[in-house]
């Protein structure tokens, strides 16, 4: 049972080219009631195995267009994955239940995708890294109540350490006032870790000109400065 969500087997292939400008990465894995194939690009998936939805998901935004991942990629994630819950077994008895390794998150971070404008339109952001197994649940709540609509996770994308990250989503209309929580749970976490996201009135603080108004009248004295002194300086050698 304490195995249960352990993501094990992990057969994690990393090839990263002699100059490191690129990193591509291709991850199966699985526990007893879950599983994950993956092909991945610099930090981004290109291509995952939804297995709750049944076919193989093309990852990137539409203006890259898709990977175009050959035929039967899904169903050879699916006889991968029965190999993997099948191997899962045979060591479990053999190495007698072998005591799993746990790691909490390391850091949970929340923030907009867009710069904040009231009632426009934005998505925020709750970014989970560190952590060991696979995967975390995040849930959100907005002014206390429990939020679903609008939200999503991706799945979890390995760390080069080993560790994980998944980052969650939440369509969201900013108002002033409302406050966000997203609570993120982990196997070797005995509460939720949870982070706050507040619209407050500094959201849409416009810098507007006042900035450039200062930059502006500083750089003016200060040349006057250069030029007073500069003026001085040859009066007082001709004096001398
Ligand atoms: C995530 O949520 C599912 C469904 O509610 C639950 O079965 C599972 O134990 C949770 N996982 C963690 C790591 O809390």
């Amino acid at each position: 049972m304490k195995m249960k969500e352990l993501l094990l087997f992990l057969s994690c292939v990393l090839c990263v080219n002699a100059d490191a400008l690129h990193s591509d990465i291709t991850i199966a894995g699985c526990s007893d009631s879950d599983g994950e194939k993956m092909y991945g690009l610099d930090g981004e998936e290109k291509w995952y195995a939804d297995f709750n939805k049944h076919t193989g998901v093309d990852a990137p935004p539409d203006f890259i267009g898709s990977f175009n991942y050959q035929e039967g990629a899904y169903e050879q994630a699916v006889s991968e994955l029965q190999l993997c819950q099948q191997n899962l077994k045979t060591v479990r008895v053999g190495m007698k239940d072998f005591p799993a390794k746990h790691i909490v998150p390391s850091a949970v971070m929340i923030y907009t995708r867009d710069e904040v404008e009231f009632g426009e339109k934005n998505t925020l952001i709750c970014h989970v890294t560190g952590f060991y197994p696979a995967p975390v649940n995040v849930s959100w709540t907005k002014n206390g109540q429990k939020v679903t609509e609008g939200s999503s996770i991706n799945i979890p994308y390995p760390n080069k350490d080993g560790t994980f990250k998944q980052t969650s989503r939440l369509d969201f209309t900013p108002q002033l006032g409302d406050i966000y929580r997203c609570a993120v749970e982990h196997l070797a976490l005995t509460q939720p870790l949870t982070k706050i996201y507040e619209v407050d009135s500094s959201a849409h603080s416009d810098p507007g000109v006042g900035p450039s108004v200062f930059c502006g009248v500083g750089l003016t004295l200060g040349l006057v400065g250069v030029a007073v002194g500069t003026f001085f300086l040859i009066k007082g050698n001709e004096c001398s």
